[in-house]
């Protein structure tokens, strides 16, 4: 499966239940990449969308263990080996930090938005960077958006 993620420099993801920063053109990558496959994601990001509803055009994953917990237009899975069950191989992995934590071992390719600052955060994603099973495949110059420098970077694994 792949994984999309942004991170700032310190891997942090989000703070107080919502994205560090918003990035017009990582959110028109995000839609552009996963647009026509499932995406797998926890109960908590789901709530961060538009109205707490689920992503068009894409089957929604959404991990949660909450009892009778169901969501429009989307499937609910209380553990990682029902959602396994049904998660096809070229589903996205799309948050938050307990989901990507879940399932990183489950993944080989990681779709990384590096944010070129550091921001106050609560959540964080592993460090690729330190993990020996993955290594960048591609590095994408440096971008900038209001100020705001990134670089898309995808990690595979060995
Ligand atoms: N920068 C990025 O690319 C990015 C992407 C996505 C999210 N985020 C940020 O990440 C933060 C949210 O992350 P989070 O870790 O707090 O929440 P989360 O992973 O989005 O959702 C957590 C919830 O998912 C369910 N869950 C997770 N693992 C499970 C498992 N193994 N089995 C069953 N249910 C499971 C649980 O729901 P129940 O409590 O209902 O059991 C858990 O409370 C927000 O700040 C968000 O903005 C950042």
């Amino acid at each position: 499966m792949n994984l999309i993620v942004a991170v700032d420099e310190n891997w942090a993801i989000g703070r107080g239940g919502d994205q560090l920063v918003y990035i017009s053109a990582d959110l028109k990558r995000f839609r552009t990449l996963t647009t026509g496959h499932p995406v797998i994601l926890g109960r908590k990001t789901l709530a961060t969308f538009p109205g707490g509803r689920p992503l068009k055009n894409r089957r929604n994953l959404i991990l949660s263990a909450t009892p009778g917990y169901a969501v429009e237009g989307a499937e609910v899975y209380a553990d990682v080996g029902s959602l396994m069950e049904h998660a096809p191989e070229d589903a996205f992995v799309i948050g938050g930090e307990s989901v990507y934590r879940a399932l990183l071992d489950r993944c080989d390719t990681a779709y990384v938005t590096k944010i070129l600052a550091s921001y106050p955060a609560d959540r964080y994603f592993p460090d690729l960077d330190k993990l020996p099973d993955w290594q960048v495949a591609e590095e994408g110059d440096v971008l900038e958006e209001d100020g705001v420098k990134f670089r898309y970077v995808t990690y595979k694994k060995k």
